[in-house]
C-alpha cells in the first residue's frame, strides 16, 4: 500500500474542530498527518463528529483540551502532544472569537478577551512549539488571520487589531526562525460560512456577499486547501508571507 503524503506527519490545529479548524484538521488527517486538535469542553464532540466523518483516518485525530490565551495551558499541551506523538511538524493556529461593538460601546473586558485569544494565544502557542521544531530543524507555522485585519471593519476595533497583530507576530517570528527551515505564513480569510458568520445579523451576510465579487460566501475547505498548500514540504520557500482567500472582497 503506498503510503499518504503526511504520514509521520504531526499537526497541531487550535479550534480545530470548528469551522474553518475542523476542514483544516480533516484535510490533513485524509492526507495522512496526525492531527492534535487543541480547543474547549465544546470542541470535544465536535472531534468526535469529525471522526465519524473520516472513516478510515479517524484515529488520526486526538483531542486536547485547553484554553489558548492562557500560556501555561499551551505548555503543558504541547508537551502532552510531544511526548505522545514524538514530534510537531505544524502549527495551525486558527482558534478565534468575536465581541462585537464600536469602540464607544466596546468594554475593556471585550477588548481584552478578544486579545488573548485571537493573539496572545498564537504568540504562546508559537513559543510553547518552537523549541522542537527548531530541534527537528523543520517546522511549518499557519496563523488564520483576516481580511479584516488589513482593511478593517466596522464594530471590530478588537478582532482587527488582533488579526493585524498576528500579520506582524507572522512577519517576525518567520524571520527569526527561516534558518530553522521553519517557515511561519498568514492566511486572511474573507466571509467564511462558519458559526462565526451564522452569528452575524442576516442583513450584514446579505451586504458581505453582495460586496463579494464572487457573490458568495467562502467554504471553511477552501481555506484549508491553502493550508494544506502551506505545509507541503514543497512549500519550503515560501514563508512571511500573507494569503487573501476572500472571493476578491479585499485586494
Ligand atoms: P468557529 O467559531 O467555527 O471556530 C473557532 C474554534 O475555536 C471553535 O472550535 C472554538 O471552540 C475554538 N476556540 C475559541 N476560543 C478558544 C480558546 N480560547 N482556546 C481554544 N480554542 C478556542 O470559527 P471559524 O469561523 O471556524 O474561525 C476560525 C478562525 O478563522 C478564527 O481565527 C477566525 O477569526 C478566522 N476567520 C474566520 C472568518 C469567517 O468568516 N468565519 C473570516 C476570517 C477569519
Amino acid at each position: 500500500m503506498s503510503s499518504l503524503p503526511l504520514e509521520n506527519r504531526v499537526a497541531v490545529v487550535t479550534g480545530g474542530a470548528g469551522g474553518i479548524g475542523g476542514a483544516i484538521s480533516r484535510l490533513l488527517a485524509e492526507d495522512g498527518a496526525t492531527v492534535a486538535i487543541l480547543g474547549l469542553p465544546v470542541d470535544r464532540d465536535r472531534t468526535e463528529k469529525l471522526r465519524i466523518h473520516l472513516n478510515g483516518s479517524a484515529s488520526k485525530l486526538h483531542f486536547y483540551e485547553g484554553d489558548v490565551g492562557v500560556f501555561d495551558n499551551c505548555r503543558r499541551i504541547v508537551a502532552g502532544i510531544v511526548e505522545q506523538h514524538g514530534r510537531i511538524d505544524y502549527l495551525v493556529n486558527n482558534a478565534g472569537i468575536t465581541r462585537d461593538h464600536t469602540v464607544r460601546k466596546m468594554t475593556i473586558e471585550e477588548w481584552e478577551a478578544v486579545l488573548q485569544v485571537n493573539l496572545s494565544g498564537p504568540f504562546f502557542m508559537t513559543k510553547a512549539v518552537l523549541e522542537t521544531m527548531i530541534a527537528q530543524d523543520f517546522g511549518r507555522i499557519v496563523n488564520i488571520s483576516s481580511v479584516v485585519g488589513e482593511s478593517g471593519n466596522f464594530g471590530q476595533a478588537n478582532y482587527a487589531a488582533a488579526k493585524a497583530g498576528l500579520i506582524g507576530l507572522t512577519k517576525t517570528v518567520a524571520l527569526e526562525v527561516a534558518k530553522n527551515h521553519i517557515t511561519v505564513n498568514a492566511v486572511a480569510p474573507g466571509f467564511i460560512d462558519t458559526e462565526m458568520t451564522k452569528a452575524m445579523p442576516s442583513a450584514a451576510i446579505e451586504a458581505a456577499i453582495s460586496q463579494t465579487p464572487k457573490r458568495r460566501l467562502g467554504q471553511p475547505e477552501e481555506v484549508a486547501h491553502l493550508v494544506r498548500f502551506l505545509v507541503d514540504d514543497r512549500s519550503g520557500y515560501i514563508t512571511g508571507a500573507v494569503y487573501n482567500v476572500n472571493g476578491g472582497w479585499y485586494m
